[in-house]
């Protein structure tokens, strides 16, 4: 136990800011996005990419509708380098498509990372020096007015190199890396210093990146942080905020809504979310999290599979099968009463209506999904998924009735299985329920007369399919007599419950089902009849409920 120390640790200190804004406000516009991807990403990985993985997710960020893309670190990486100049020199960047780079505040990277950018239309250039408590203490042993120098003196070699390439338009953005763990006071200083270097307008906007670069409290401490730098940050209307979360508590995301709550404009992230140690900001939860509040995200998410696979092989990292949104599991549901209720609300969904179905925040479909998956079985499932299931694959539309006397076959055959149940499986286990291959008695040929308002059947029961057996019974309807003829026959109380039936829309012939709850002396047993003629189908069923009824011994066999 004296290892696992709480005390060990400081709680982290919350803001005072009694009139806060950011609570009351709600989102109704998508951030301007841009992936780090590339850098911020690709710094991350076990294996970094390749210029062939490299250039497969550029081509899938920009057909995500990115319009900003850090691209890498080419002061720092010579494969950086030269993806930067593949991209220049063979003319991939499309017009309304910006990329960007990073720089740490350093002369010797700085020109570099300019030479890498040589040709270029537009560019961001991102420069960042530590600023937090601990790297200024711990790592390079400055204060506050020795780390002010290193960012302005890269802010003025920035701004002086950018004016030897004039064919280029720039964009500058500065980033006080570990801005969470930075005193607000002093990332306000430096920032303002940085901003009085470049001298934005409204028209040459600069960009000034706040990044929880360690996730070191809960969201709304950062929302504190954006809303306080927000309100003091020089020349606010030339400047745009953006948000960089890492994940390290698991609630990047969260820190990343509340900050554009809290004034933000802008924000980075990556694609499902990798980055360094738990990842950056995950933008597609973000944008999908928009998406199912109504709000356009700006971004083109309908392929989901793609962008999965895209993932997977340029990051060489599985997705979770569980991700928000993305996850194969996500639309899923096992369990009986989800799966009753989703049906129920899938049913009822009509397609001008917003979309109100319990336990799936947004339409499967939206992002390329089937509604195949929606509903899977297993032991845990219930009558209203396995209905779901038969009437999505074989158009069977089981009554209420008949769905609870089927469940319980599925659920025993998953039990013993101890593993899902295919669809293709459930209607093996439905035919072999109500259509077995060998039952006790089947039906000949029958004629049905009607006298004085009464149905007169007279039939020929086959029985176990050799024996013939003459049956006459009468009543209201045809199948009202040959309820009376069977129990005049097998001696027993017989009283038909429940009776439904329905076309069967995919058989090519036009069959008819036909589904029959009877109570036999007390028992109630469940039939299905199919046939081209609906009476044919009705008398099957009947037949069907006694068969099951004499195969369980509930009646004397003739
Ligand atoms: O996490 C971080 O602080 C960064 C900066 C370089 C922006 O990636
Ligand atoms: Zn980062």
């Amino acid at each position: 136990m004296a290892q696992f120390d709480h005390k060990k640790y400081e709680p982290f200190k919350s803001i005072s800011l009694p009139s806060r804004r950011w609570p009351d406000r709600v989102l109704d516009r998508a951030p301007s996005w841009c992936s780090v991807d590339l850098r911020d990403g690709n710094q991350a990985l076990v294996e970094p990419m390749t210029t062939r993985q490299k250039s497969i997710l550029w081509d899938q960020l920009v057909k995500l509708g990115f319009k900003e893309i850090e691209v890498g670190f080419p002061s720092a990486s010579i494969p950086d380098f030269d993806f930067v100049r593949q991209l220049i020199e063979e003319n991939r960047i499309p017009d309304d498509v910006t990329i960007q780079v990073l720089t740490q505040a350093r002369p010797e990277l700085i020109g570099r990372t300019f030479e890498a950018l040589k040709g270029v239309k537009r560019a961001i250039l991102h420069v960042y020096n530590s600023t937090s408590t601990v790297q200024r203490e711990q790592v390079f042993d400055l204060d506050r007015d020795g780390i002010i120098k290193i960012a302005v003196e890269g802010a003025v070699l920035v701004r002086d190199y950018a004016l030897q390439y004039p064919e280029t338009e720039w964009v500058f953005e500065y980033s006080p890396e570990s801005f969470t763990g930075t005193e607000l006071d002093f990332a306000l200083d430096i920032c303002n210093a940085v901003i009085d270097v470049w001298n934005p307008t409204n028209d040459r906007k600069c960009i000034i990146n706040l990044p929880a670069t360690v996730e070191m409290s809960t969201p709304n401490v950062y929302a504190d942080q954006i809303e306080w730098f927000c309100d003091r940050v020089n020349r606010r209307e030339s400047v745009v905020i953006s948000l960089h979360t890492h994940n390290d508590r698991g609630c990047a995301v969260a820190a990343g809504e509340l900050g554009m709550m809290a004034g933000a404009d802008r924000v980075e992230g990556t694609l499902m979310g990798n980055g360094e140690r738990t990842g950056n900001m995950d933008i597609i939860t973000m944008a999908m999290n928009l998406y199912s509040q109504g709000v356009n995200p700006n971004l083109d998410l309908s392929r989901m599979d793609e962008v999965i696979e895209t993932v997977k092989i340029c990051t060489q990292l599985p997705v979770h099968p569980r991700h928000p949104y993305a996850g194969e599991l996500v639309f899923t549901a096992f369990s009986g009463s989800h799966q009753d209720a989703i049906k129920k609300c899938l049913s009822k969904q009509e397609e001008a209506k917003p979309w109100q179905v319990a336990y799936l925040p947004i339409d499967p479909a939206d992002i390329g999904r089937t509604y195949e998956e929606v509903i899977r079985i297993n032991s845990q499932s219930g009558k209203g998924g396995i209905a779901y299931v038969l009437e999505r694959d074989y158009g069977l539309i089981l009554p209420r009735w008949l769905q609870i006397d089927f469940s319980s076959a599925v659920q025993a055959f998953a039990e013993e299985k101890e593993s899902e149940v295919e669809s293709d499986t459930i209607f093996d286990l439905f035919q072999q329920t109500y259509f077995p291959e060998s039952y006790r008695w089947a039906l000949g040929d029958y004629q049905v007369k009607r006298e004085s308002g009464v149905d007169l059947l007279n039939a020929m029961l086959l029985v176990k399919g050799k024996a013939q057996h003459p049956l006459t019974g009468s009543g209201n309807g045809v199948v009202a007599a040959f309820v009376d003829a069977m129990q005049k026959f097998l001696g027993q109380k017989i009283v038909l419950v429940e009776y439904s039936e329905h076309a069967l829309s995919r058989s090519a012939d036009a069959e008819a089902i036909c589904y029959i709850q009877l109570n036999i002396d007390g028992e109630r047993r469940c039939g299905v009849g199919r046939s081209n003629d609906i009476v044919q189908a009705s008398l099957n069923g009947i037949l069907g409920a006694i068969n099951s009824a004499a195969e369980q011994n509930a009646i004397d066999a003739a």
